[in-house]
């Protein structure tokens, strides 16, 4: 039995609902999902101003700005690092900034006792711990994925780069977060879950509706969100991408909201998140 398999055991199936309109979702009915097309930094403006603080959690996996021209190997083939227009870097003080506005726009719709997760490489994740200690968050761990099949180190003169963070911190120091600590233990065989956490890259079949090129596992998310949210809370993700965030939702019973700039990345989402919706209607039968 996998871990998922085991927490699964503490839900029952529930019907899921159709897709919402952003409107709508102020009388929601749980749980759902909605996405929305845009930069984030207005959409969060427009979300603060219409609902204030009303978000549990969130998880962002942003821009890591490591698209310059780099190197990397897929397949077995040299490709350059090109992930896309939104992953190029302005440099150092630009990309704090950005992720200083962006992390400034969260704290604010989150509740008083919610959290935040965002996941980065070394490219990104000093710049976030950094803005989060600036926006007095409080860091509640580090979180370390572990790919156990990394692709290779072409230039030869660096480790092979294998591991990914994800920074967890709460909206202050005041907030009494949610842990899901004995869950965590039982999926860990009855020991307490540490923060090293070995999980391989997202496969063929999580890519059957189309591909991402920084598309994170369904199982990480999956465990983050099952370990700091219960059914029925709304997590939101500010960076959407193929939408992993929302398939975890749909699985794990929580209601979600994801903000994506590229249309494309919003279609792939739907696809999956339907996809689930079936999948999980018909476990019901
Ligand atoms: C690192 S990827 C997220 C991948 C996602 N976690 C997944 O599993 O598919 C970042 C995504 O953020 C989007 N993005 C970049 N800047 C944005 C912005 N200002 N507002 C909203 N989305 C943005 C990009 O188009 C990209 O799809």
């Amino acid at each position: 039995m996998s871990w998922w398999d085991k927490v699964e055991t503490y839900w029952k199936v529930a019907a899921l609902t159709d897709e919402l309109t952003i409107s709508s979702i102020n009388n929601v009915r749980e749980p759902s999902w909605e996405l929305v097309n845009g930069n984030c930094l207005e959409i969060l403006d427009k979300l603060f101003k219409e609902r204030g603080e009303f978000v549990d959690l969130i998880f962002c996996d942003p821009p890591y700005f490591l698209s310059n021209g780099g190197i990397t190997c897929q397949n077995g083939k040299m490709v350059k690092v090109d992930k896309g227009d939104w992953d190029k870097s302005e440099g150092p003080k630009l990309n704090h900034e950005f992720n200083t506005e962006w992390l400034k726009r969260c704290q604010k719709i989150l509740k008083p006792n919610g959290t935040i997760m965002v996941s980065g490489t070394f490219h990104v994740i000093y710049s976030i711990g950094f803005a989060m200690q600036e926006l007095d968050m409080k860091i509640l761990n580090n979180i370390t994925w572990q790919k156990p099949n990394p692709p290779p180190n072409l230039a030869c003169r660096y480790f092979t780069h294998s591991t990914e963070t994800v920074i967890w911190a709460s909206k202050n120091q005041k907030s009494k977060h949610t842990f899901n600590y004995n869950l965590m233990k039982e999926i860990n065989g009855g020991k307490q879950m540490k923060d090293v956490w070995t999980m391989t890259a997202p496969g063929k079949k999580e890519k059957e509706y189309g591909k991402h090129p920084t598309q994170k596992p369904i199982d990480l998310l999956l465990r983050l969100i099952v370990a700091a949210s219960n059914e029925g809370d709304l997590v939101l993700d500010a960076f959407n991408g193929s939408g992993t965030t929302g398939v975890a939702c749909i699985e794990t019973k929580r209601n979600y909201i994801g903000i994506e700039l590229d249309k494309e990345y919003i279609k792939l989402s739907k696809k999956r998140f339907k996809s689930k919706e079936s999948e999980m209607k018909s476990r019901l039968f």
